[in-house]
């Protein structure tokens, strides 16, 4: 079959982030198939596809539509080849009726400005055309989010794309809307339209692609036709199949249980369940690691734990003391550190200096406070204490930290977190981002941690990671906990499978 796109040796590297989100990536796309693009979280897929939509310049490489070489500049250059995207987050303007925001930017093209009738009629024909029907004159605000996400893809269809990207179109959707969209996904394939359809749900994979393209760590490892693999074997290529990162850590001591979670259920920002009556411990001394295909509940699962969302149900004890309703602070205060996924926005204040930075989560505890002023003084020392003990290259004790690396800053905020001697923490993705070398330092100082007595909840969609560090680990799958496995004993495969939904009395060897 004829190949709609053919990328070969693309290659980016984002020097604000120290990231080579893609390297030497090929792509290549028949025409008329679904084609999944699949990996984790950072994997480069969104980055792939910007270059493809003209919003990302590559450093290298070249890109075919139809066997023809093209040049990509702009997203105009994009659509004139045929290709359109919808994006992640959608760009409609709440304010607009359906009829406007499809048309919106058309007019010219049509000679001259339209009647809003015309473009109601305009955009009802071309809804029926595609079997996906919408009302013209709803307004973009009153429209369910699966609606809105039909609006975008037949702005992208009026736009005449024959090769449409959908950026984890399903990861705002309901159950129901997914079904529907996989329905209009076929039907679109069938009329002869190309998909490329971006997830990292991996039984989404099987329900709706022909082809499938897994990236990893900015690299394409490996494409395959969906009937011819495995959702276990797209598992282990999403998650890597070498541990190549060792830990050497001593046997777990664990002591007194730091943290129970009971029963507790979370809803998520649109009001969905996200976590469903998840319950677990945390020993001192032991690291409890939690694996997961992104998008499975760990988020709000971190964000109840901390005190960043409530809970909707359940219980959670620091320490044997109920935490249910405490706030971040009074967790703080109570022993709980958070290494948090979003380092930079979550955990660290740009427009402030690193002594600042540093003290932050602690400046309540009397330490820096002498009637109700900071003591630069020891705020000083403490900050030079930390840039030595956590080898925070390139960082001066009242300089600002927004030049320090993603490997820098990222100590800063393990450095302030571990220096209070908590006896729980909370580390979420910690070495996302980062390189081989900080990724060591982060590790190095979870295994101490450990050793000097805290209790640990790693949350880390790195499969590896969690094989390397934890001494537990609890498998999420749709907001529960699948099953419990043994670093030590399990398999990839055995997890994998968990990963992707299976019971764990089929992945269990039976005696
Ligand atoms: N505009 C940008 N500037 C700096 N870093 C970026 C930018 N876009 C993406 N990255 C980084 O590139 C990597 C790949 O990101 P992305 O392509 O969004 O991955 P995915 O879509 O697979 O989750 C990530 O480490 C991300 O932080
Ligand atoms: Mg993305």
């Amino acid at each position: 079959m004829a190949l709609a796109l053919e990328m070969k040796g693309i290659s980016k590297y984002f020097a604000s982030t120290d990231v080579r989100a893609n390297d030497q990536v090929d792509f290549a796309v028949e025409a008329g198939e679904v084609h999944a693009l699949v990996g984790e979280n950072g994997a480069g897929k969104t980055t792939l596809m910007s270059i493809l939509y003209g919003l990302v310049r590559p450093d290298a490489g070249e890109i075919k539509v139809d066997g023809q070489p093209v040049q990509i500049h702009r997203p105009d250059d994009a659509i004139r080849h045929g290709i359109g995207m919808v994006h992640q987050h959608f760009k409609l303007v709440p304010s607009f009726t359906v009829a406007q925001s499809i048309m919106l930017g058309m007019e010219p093209n049509r000679g001259g400005f339209l009647t809003p009738n015309e473009e109601n009629r305009i955009v009802s024909e071309l809804a029926e055309r595609h079997g996906l029907p919408v009302d013209p004159k709803a307004r973009i605000r009153d429209l369910p989010v699966g609606m809105q996400q039909r609006v975008e893809i037949l702005k992208v269809l009026e736009r005449k794309a024959k090769i449409l990207v959908l950026d984890e179109p399903t990861a705002v959707l309901t159950p129901q809307e997914v079904a529907e969209l996989m329905r209009v996904v076929r039907n679109l394939s069938q009329a002869g339209f190309t998909v490329i359809f971006i997830t990292h749900k991996l039984l989404e994979v099987v329900r709706v692609a022909d082809r499938v393209t897994v990236m990893r760590g900015g690299r394409n490892v490996g494409s395959k036709a969906v009937a011819e693999t495995t959702v276990p074997e797209l598992a282990r290529m999403m998650v890597g199949r070498e541990v190549l990162l060792k830990v050497n850590k001593a046997p777990r001591q664990p002591g007194p249980v730091v943290f129970a979670a009971d029963d507790v259920s979370v809803t998520d920002v649109r009001g969905f369940p996200a976590v469903t009556r998840v319950s677990f411990e945390v020993r001192a001394g032991e690291i409890v690691g939690i694996a997961g295909v992104s998008g499975n509940g760990q988020t709000e699962l971190v964000e109840a734990v901390t005190g960043m969302r409530a809970l909707d149900g359940g219980r959670l004890a620091l320490n044997a003391k109920d935490a249910t309703s405490l706030s971040v602070r009074q967790r703080r205060n109570a022993g709980l550190a958070h290494i948090p996924e979003d380092r930079i926005h979550v955990g660290l204040n740009l427009e402030t200096n690193l002594d600042e930075n540093l003290i932050v989560s602690r400046y309540k505890l009397g330490q820096f406070n002498r009637a109700g002023f900071l003591n630069r003084r020891s705020m000083r020392d403490f900050a030079i204490d930390v840039i030595k003990r956590f080898s925070i290259a390139a960082a001066v004790p009242g300089g600002g930290i927004s030049r320090l690396s993603g490997g820098n800053m990222q100590k800063v905020v393990i450095g302030r977190e571990l220096a209070g001697e908590p006896t729980f923490i909370v580390a979420n993705q910690p070495t996302r981002g980062l390189d081989v070398g900080s990724i060591e330092f982060v590790h190095r100082s979870l295994v101490d941690a450990r050793d000097r007595g805290a209790g640990i909840l790693l949350v880390s969609v790195e499969l590896e990671e969690i094989l390397a560090l934890s001494d537990r680990v609890l498998v999420m799958y749709r907001g529960q906990i699948q099953g419990e496995v043994d670093p030590a004993t399990a398999t990839e495969e055995q997890i994998g499978l968990l990963m992707a939904g299976a019971q764990p009395e089929t992945t269990a060897p039976t005696a």
